[in-house]
């Protein structure tokens, strides 16, 4: 295992694995490595022959100085589970190396419009901006042929997915699956600053896009109806304030109104101090398969149309 802080010693050492017929895994990280991290980097070295972990706390897309300031930092552990976990390199540069201007913003930063313009993008905002400019630099340093990113920030991954499409990098990008505490809680580094009380309230993120999910599957086809089946489930548990609930198409992340095939339930909310977010995948049954006394008033409608 390889502890780079350079940019040119990162490239070289790839650049030689490259040249061999190697293949470059990358699991960009920001560290505060959890067993989510941990399906990355496991997926990762079983479809590639070297995997490089990176573990940078990307200031560029924190909107706000103490939420910066307050994440996590454990370097030593990082190493620790990203070598266990079948990672060669980890590259952990201080901000300088990544941002030589730094704190003065970056003369080229990248900025995926559109997809960026709702949800965490509202919310946060630059924060894409700053995620889209940080990977593609990472990116462009490691030259990786699959590059690995989790489910859990589904916004995220749906901009990585688009830069690299419309910038034509050669690298393939691989999303897997959240990974979730054993009560529903998708892990993430923000859980560790949860107090107990939190911890308990932070379940009520999966119970409501479980509580989502479950009148799509049952054949709801009025998207607010699902919105207002999650805000009823989240608004039980007084320590959750909620930023958004929504329901959007899985490619575009535009909210639906009426609901056909597969959707995305995606949650934002604070759990006390700390800023929390999850989604789920719904599929809507055909009319046909809508169990029988499951169906709303327009899926029967719909069902008498078609002629089921
Ligand atoms: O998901 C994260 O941890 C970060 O947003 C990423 C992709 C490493 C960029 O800093």
């Amino acid at each position: 295992m390889q502890l780079i802080e350079q940019v040119v010693e990162l490239s070289a050492a790839l650049q030689v694995e490259r040249a061999a017929g190697r293949r470059v895994g990358l699991v960009p990280t920001m560290g505060a490595l959890h067993a989510g991290h941990q399906s990355l980097i496991e997926r990762a070295a079983s479809e590639c022959d070297l995997v490089a972990v990176t573990v940078f706390v990307n200031p560029l897309q924190f909107d706000e100085i103490g939420d910066l300031a307050a994440y996590p930092r454990t370097l030593a552990a990082d190493v620790a589970m990203a070598d266990a976990a079948g990672a060669s390199v980890v590259f952990a540069p201080p901000v300088a190396e990544m941002y030589p201007g730094h704190p003065a913003p970056p003369a080229t930063t990248v900025h995926v419009a559109g997809l960026t313009d709702r949800l965490e993008g509202s919310s946060r905002p630059g924060h894409f901006d700053g995620v889209a400019t940080v990977v593609t630099k990472l990116l462009a340093m490691a030259g990786p042929c699959r590059a690995y990113f989790g489910e859990k920030d589904f916004q995220q991954l749906g901009v990585v997915r688009q830069l690299v499409r419309d910038l034509c990098l050669p690298v393939e990008v691989v999303g897997c699956a959240t990974v979730r505490e054993p009560d529903g809680l998708a892990l993430s580094s923000r859980n560790s600053r949860l107090s107990p009380d939190e911890r308990r309230a932070a379940t009520v993120l999966h119970r409501a896009l479980q509580a989502g999910a479950a009148s799509v599957d049952a054949g709801e086809r009025r998207a607010g109806q699902v919105r207002a089946a999650m805000a009823s489930e989240l608004g039980r548990e007084p320590l959750v304030t909620v930023d958004y609930a929504e329901v959007v198409d899985p490619r575009s992340l535009e909210p639906v109104d009426e609901i056909v095939g597969e959707v995305r339930l995606l949650l934002a909310a604070a759990v006390g101090p700390v800023r929390l977010i999850d989604n789920l995948a719904a599929v809507r049954p055909a009319a046909g398969d809508v169990p029988a006394g499951r169906a709303d008033d327009d899926t029967v409608a719909d069902a008498e149309r078609i002629g089921v």
